[in-house]
């Protein structure tokens, strides 16, 4: 394995943008403490003063900024807004947390390979929004999540792993997204891990490589618990 570019010394910096509790957020900000990754949230940032996850993140002495999408005329006058106070922050990666803006083609660009974000389906199956009804009316019988670097096309770019949670006789939307949100509390702090030590990049032909992984896919073991497959702890 190359060693890793993030050390103690030169840690690896994560701007998370959120647009309303923030669970993601939590859970990836959690792993980085108990698992002492070489990394540091260098800021929460919103488009909606109100998204509770704000507060969370400021009570963990957490920089935090509202930049709201409402103040501007266009999605690229927020967007350009949105990444001068990113780039105050000066991070290595910016990670979409339940960030719901789509960003222009300009603003993806500037942050190629380092823009990830989680889309609550296993895409390509069921981009956009209300993914856990389409699944429903799709009758399909898995369901889960996707954590991707993001490309220009929405819900569509290269994906680093992936979480799957069956889906059951008489799920409703709500039981399938608390069971799809489960997972992801697992596969996205995962995948910031893998960021922090330096070990997933995209290559030359815009494909994922993660050094040194059982695997990429993660499920619900048999108690519940999301886990990786194939892991000397996993299923
Ligand atoms: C998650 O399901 C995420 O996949 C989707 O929006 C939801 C955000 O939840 N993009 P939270 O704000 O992280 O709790």
């Amino acid at each position: 394995m190359k060693p890793s570019l993030f050390s103690p010394a030169r840690r690896c910096r994560f701007v998370i943008l959120i647009s309303g509790r923030g669970s993601n957020m939590q859970s990836i900000v959690q792993a980085c403490r108990e698992q002492a990754w070489p990394a540091e949230i260098a800021a929460v940032i919103a488009n909606r003063a109100q998204a509770s996850g704000l507060e969370w993140a400021a009570a963990q002495d957490i920089p935090t900024a509202v930049v709201s999408h409402r103040d501007y005329p266009d999605r690229a006058a927020f967007d350009a807004e949105l990444a001068r106070v990113i780039d105050t922050y000066e991070p290595d990666y910016v990670l979409l947390a339940g960030f719901m803006r789509i960003l222009t083609e300009r603003f993806v660009q500037r942050y190629a390979g380092r823009l990830v974000n989680i889309h609550p389906s296993l895409l390509p199956l069921f981009p956009g929004l209300a993914t856990h009804r389409q699944a429903l009316e799709a009758g399909v019988q898995v369901h889960g999540c996707t954590v991707h670097f993001v490309t220009p096309v929405l819900d569509h770019g290269p994906v680093i792993a992936q979480g799957v949670v069956p889906v059951r006789e008489g799920d409703t939307e709500e039981a399938l997204a608390e069971r799809v949100l489960a997972v992801e509390h697992v596969v996205y702090p995962a995948v910031a891990a893998w960021l922090a030590q330096g070990r997933a990049a995209l290559d030359a032909h815009g494909r994922v490589a993660v050094q040194d992984v059982a695997s990429r896919a993660f499920g619900l073991s048999t108690d519940g618990a999301a886990q990786q497959y194939g892991g000397k702890d996993g299923i």
